[in-house]
């Protein structure tokens, strides 16, 4: 029933044109709107997209220059866009309940908030028909993405398929030798589910979106059987023998992945990180297999000229099983020439300072507790509720932020990167490097981070992005000042 793995071609999200440049700002428009896509060949799959595409098309930013992107909702329900790792003002940033409505209609807040008690009585930034985002994109070049936050239904929504790159760059990363052009590829992993005819199964308690959250027996979250790559099934890609920009992003609901290149290439070692969530690495550091939780993004450089001609290299998924077990396929050029490689990975990628992060210069330890309760999934005993400010931050500031946890969950902070100080009282793991704006936080573990907000004062989130449990409410406001 499954089709075979490694017959569909990569493909690769097109970069959308800006509508006007100016000589500040990038204008870019988006139209959210449904779309029947061919993802199982032969079958038709009813998505939600951003133009008409999953992913979305990638947005291309320079630091520095403001991006203004205009989304158009013409899906039937209410939508909010959230840039995933952006530095962004509160008004831009996606809070859950500032919605867009459909064009057209007259839903209202309480409507959409229907089967949400607790949110009646708060009242989002609401926008009819389209709404613009600014992003002043003052931070460093990095891999961000765009998604969708809306309160209750974001685990659907980004599993329909409400899902996109937008890349940063800056000088920093233009003076290295870095793969660039068809070398440099997003790589967005998402695992799905689907029915005979092709659609997407979703275990909602109510298909409706009437009521949020899934059938008790996915609680945990939603898994699906099929790994798609930029929205093909287990594809396969040409590569000659050269170096490789892999940027690796986990878009699934849930799925924790362990990835490794099946065979390794002669010496091992063949995944070597230059960046992760918030930008480049201070230096590379290389991996044999690299464990990501939903919404982490590594920047790896694989050299295929390590390989034979002819190799095809498999990425495989050490967590899964059966057919979730194989990710996507490299087939490494049969020609025996070896093509010229002008690109070079230095010791020193990065010169931006984590000094800035010196805990001790921290002014206020807390601790997040990530926790099942009667009320579902909560941070500190608390279910979300807006407004509901956990911390209060002075922009500038150095804190100590620990985040506890009994399960699974992926920790992520909106507004700044931060750095991983220590897990489980020991030194950072071996995928905790860099500046971080997600952290896989597993049963029993402590992460201590270093957070640091500048710039932006307002109301911003801190939330599980195992996209089921935030729908149930694990999620929390914080502000700065
Ligand atoms: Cu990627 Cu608050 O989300
Ligand atoms: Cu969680």
């Amino acid at each position: 029933r499954l089709p075979r793995p490694f017959q569909v071609p990569l493909p690769v999200p097109p970069v959308l044109e800006p509508t006007l440049r100016t000589a500040t700002t990038d204008y870019y428009n988006m139209t959210q709107r449904e779309a029947r896509l061919e993802i199982l060949p032969g079958l038709r799959t009813k998505c939600w997209t951003y133009d008409g595409l999953f992913p979305g098309p990638t947005i291309v930013s320079r630091s520095g220059r403001r991006t203004v992107v205009t989304h158009r909702n013409e899906l039937p329900q209410p939508t909010v866009v959230h840039l995933h790792g952006g530095h962004t003002p509160a008004e831009s940033d996606g809070y859950p309940i500032d919605l867009t409505m459909p064009v057209g209609s007259a839903m209202s807040y309480d409507d959409a908030m229907a089967g949400m008690p607790e949110m009646h009585g708060s009242s989002g930034n609401l926008s009819h028909g389209q709404r613009s985002y600014t992003y002043p994109m003052l931070q460093r070049a990095a891999t961000l993405w765009y998604h969708d936050h809306r309160m209750g239904y974001t685990g659907p929504a980004v599993y329909r398929g409400l899902a996109g790159f937008h890349l940063l760059t800056d000088d920093e990363e233009d003076g290295l030798d870095l793969p660039r052009g068809s070398r440099d590829i997003p790589l967005l992993l998402a695992d799905r589910a689907f029915g005979e005819n092709g659609g997407l199964l979703y275990p909602a308690v109510d298909s409706g979106m009437h009521k949020p959250g899934v059938v008790h027996s996915h609680h945990f979250g939603m898994m699906g059987d099929v790994i798609l790559v930029n929205g093909a099934p287990w594809p396969v890609h040409r590569v000659r023998r050269q170096r490789y920009r892999l940027r690796f992003l986990n878009g699934c609901n849930v799925r924790d992945f362990r990835l490794e290149l099946d065979p390794p290439p002669p010496g091992g070692r063949g995944l070597l990180q230059i960046g992760s969530d918030g930008g480049l690495l201070g230096t590379p550091l290389a991996h044999d297999s690299l464990r990501m939780a939903p919404a982490e993004r590594f920047d790896i450089i694989v050299d295929f000229a390590r390989y034979r001609p002819g190799t095809k290299v498999r990425l495989v998924n050490r967590f899964g099983s059966g057919s979730t077990a194989q990710v996507m396929r490299f087939d490494v050029s049969p020609s025996s020439r070896k093509p010229h490689d002008d690109t070079h990975i230095p010791k020193r990628l990065s010169h931006y300072p984590a000094t800035v992060l010196d805990p001790s210069k921290a002014v206020a330890h807390r601790t997040f507790a990530f926790r099942h309760s009667r009320d579902g999934w909560t941070i500190n005993g608390l279910p979300y509720k807006p407004g509901r400010s956990l911390a209060r931050v002075k922009l500038g500031t150095v804190e100590i932020w620990k985040f506890t946890s009994v399960f699974f969950h992926s920790v992520h902070v909106h507004l700044d990167a931060f750095r991983v100080l220590s897990r489980n009282g020991k030194k950072p793991g071996a995928f905790d490097a860099g500046w971080k704006d997600t952290v896989a936080t597993g049963p029993g573990e402590t992460v201590e981070v270093a957070v640091r907000f500048t710039d932006y004062a307002g109301k911003f989130m801190i939330h599980c992005h195992n996209l089921e449990h935030e729908d149930m409410a694990m999620m929390a406001d914080f502000s700065t000042y």
